[in-house]
């Protein structure tokens, strides 16, 4: 049966690199007969532009409709002074919350021809290969109360509210024991329950699910011991399971380990089996419309889809392979070359990656 991808480019370097991935698909799809239809739709800072709505009924449409959403990027400067509901991000928000988007995998791996463009010494990041597994559609993001109230004498008191319920808890725990018993079965939950309650209910359910993974080490870690853990000794890590803004901050972390955020793809995932794929990074509207982006996040995010929504894993391999042999082959963008180094823009990786797969 055809697939339905809906493809939502967004803003900033958003279109050039979605080009690029689109170019694969329709590669994909005349080598290797991947049966695929695109639809292409507006979210962010380009629909608020077109429509005065980052996230319109006409683009939620689209997306319903699609088996899968592949996501470019949201935001940018000239869109920081609207009210917070027209803001770009509302679109990215919106769409993990109408669709259920509960568990955001976003994978760091360190490709060994990078290991130079890492922060950190190679040998602390060499083969390092971690998943970050946030929660995505509660915590402190969605809570309520939230808001800035006048709160009397003319000064005002901002509220955001973290609040997880056990099943909240429970479905994403759930999701991170079954990665990890599909990789080097190791867990560790990160929370801050030597201070937040929430935590602590959350480490009690964590608890409580470990003990249908009985093959599965689970250790748990307070947030701020994790983030130095993971500029100090990333290695000890396998699978990390998190809150939405721990996770958030966690996942930048990990992806500067890996030499470039431009390398890293995400997955989120909705119990109905609904994805939504997109690059962990972010615009970048310094670089935008130059052809200089790198496009491999978001070429990679496109391997996870065809893996977790298709099931389509050889062809997933296959793509991973692609990304790992232009690297080989020297290719690089401006992101992840060391000194030296040539750089290719952002059609040129494309391009390279389209040859890998028909070679
Ligand atoms: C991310 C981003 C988003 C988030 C922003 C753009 C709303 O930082 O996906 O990590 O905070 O979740
Ligand atoms: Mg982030």
């Amino acid at each position: 049966m055809t697939k339905k991808i809906a493809i939502l480019p967004g803003d900033g370097i958003g279109p050039e690199i979605m080009a690029e991935a689109v170019k694969v698909i329709h590669c994909l799809r005349d080598e290797y007969g991947f049966d695929v239809e695109l639809e292409t739709a507006a979210v962010g800072g380009a629909a608020y532009d077109a429509s005065g709505d980052p996230l319109p009924e006409s683009t939620l449409k689209v997306c319903h409709a699609a088996d899968a959403i592949l996501l470019g990027a949201v935001g940018g400067p000239q869109y920081e002074s609207l009210p917070r509901e027209l803001r770009p991000e509302k679109g990215l928000l919106g769409l993990r919350a109408n669709f259920g988007l509960f568990a955001n995998l976003r994978p760091a791996i360190l490709y060994p021809e990078l290991a130079a463009a890492s922060s950190l010494k190679a040998e602390l990041v060499s083969g390092l290969d971690l998943l970050i597994i946030r929660e995505l559609t509660g915590g402190i993001y969605f809570g309520e109360p939230r808001g800035i109230e006048e709160s009397g004498n003319g000064m005002k008191t901002g509220i955001n509210t973290m609040r997880y319920s056990e099943s909240e808890v429970e479905r994403i725990a759930r999701v991170a024991f079954e990665a990890a018993q599909k990789r080097n079965k190791r867990l560790c939950s990160v929370d801050k329950a030597n201070v937040l309650e929430v935590s602590e209910l959350w480490r009690e359910v964590v608890e409580h699910v470990a003990q249908d993974y009985p093959d599965v080490e689970l250790s748990h870690m307070y947030v701020d011991n994790a983030a130095m853990q993971l500029v100090a000794k990333p290695k000890q890590f396998d699978v990390i399971v998190t809150g939405n803004l721990f996770g958030d901050i966690l996942s930048d972390i990990a992806a500067m380990l890996t030499g470039s955020i431009g390398m890293l793809p995400s997955a989120s995932l909705a119990a109905t089996g609904k994805g939504m794929y997109e690059p962990v990074h972010g615009s970048a509207p310094d670089i935008a419309g130059k052809g200089v982006a790198n496009p491999l996040a978001t070429i990679l995010s496109l391997a996870m889809l065809l893996r977790y929504s298709f099931d389509l894993t050889e062809l997933a391999n296959r793509l991973e392979r692609a990304v790992g042999k232009i690297l080989q082959q020297g290719f690089r963008s401006a992101d992840i070359a060391s000194s030296g180094e040539s750089v290719s823009g952002t059609a040129e990786i494309g391009n390279a990656v389209i040859d890998a797969l028909q070679s």
